[in-house]
């Protein structure tokens, strides 16, 4: 686990503004340091990613969320815990990883209770299918790794069954300290009783 990080001066916004939605993100203009990135899928409030953050200042984390009125909570806590290495973009998940995420740029995409769509009919539109693991293998470099919580029974059997069909991907354990940072859907299921069901998945190098 790397040093937590000193405070900076707050940033104006951590929100990234679209200049344009036809080219891929330019990834310096996120970030003062070029280093790691991760990205966190469906951010929510984004208690997770901020203190992720918190905990590894050697790694940029970008956090992709729709709604606004979710994405505004880790905008405001980056900002007053001065964190440079948090940076947060409304959009669409996958159009963000078919068109705006650069190739090969990311070492660990993290997906932490995306929504379940839990009637068969619906089943459809979830996040983790096989079009998924296609849109994880051109994000990530080679040695990536891809982190999924879920604390729905069948969604977790559907996320194992669709990685382990795709070969360039081999089961990996989840670093305990990563485990350990919980997210806000996370708290309250577990507070509930219900356990966190959790997968990662390595790209291989070859
Ligand atoms: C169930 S919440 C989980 C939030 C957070 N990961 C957590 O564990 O606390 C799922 C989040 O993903 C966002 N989301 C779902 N589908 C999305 C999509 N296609 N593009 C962007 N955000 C999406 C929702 O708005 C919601 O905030």
């Amino acid at each position: 686990m790397d040093m937590v990080t000193e405070p900076q001066p707050p940033r104006a916004s951590l929100l990234h503004e679209f200049r344009t939605i036809l080219q891929p993100l330019t990834l310096a203009e996120h970030f003062p340091t070029p280093q790691p990135l991760e990205v966190e899928l469906g951010a929510g409030d984004g208690s997770f990613l901020v203190e992720w953050a918190q905990r590894n200042p050697g790694r940029n984390l970008l956090g992709v969320e729709r709604l606004l009125g979710r994405i505004r909570k880790p905008d405001k806590r980056g900002r007053r815990a001065g964190l440079t290495n948090l940076n947060l973009v409304r959009i669409e998940i996958g159009y963000f990883l078919e068109y705006l995420l650069p190739p090969a740029s990311t070492d660990a995409l993290h997906v932490y209770f995306p929504d379940p769509w839990p009637k068969v009919k619906h089943a459809r539109h979830r996040l983790i299918n096989e079009r998924f693991t296609a849109l994880a293998r051109r994000a990530l470099k080679p040695g990536g790794v891809v982190h999924l919580r879920t604390d729905h029974l069948d969604y977790f059997a559907q996320m194992l069954a669709v990685f382990r069909a795709d070969a360039a991907f081999a089961e990996v354990e989840t670093p305990a300290e990563l485990a350990a940072v919980t997210t806000d859907f996370e708290r309250e299921f577990n507070g509930q009783g219900i356990p966190t069901n959790r997968s990662s998945w390595r790209l291989r190098n070859d």
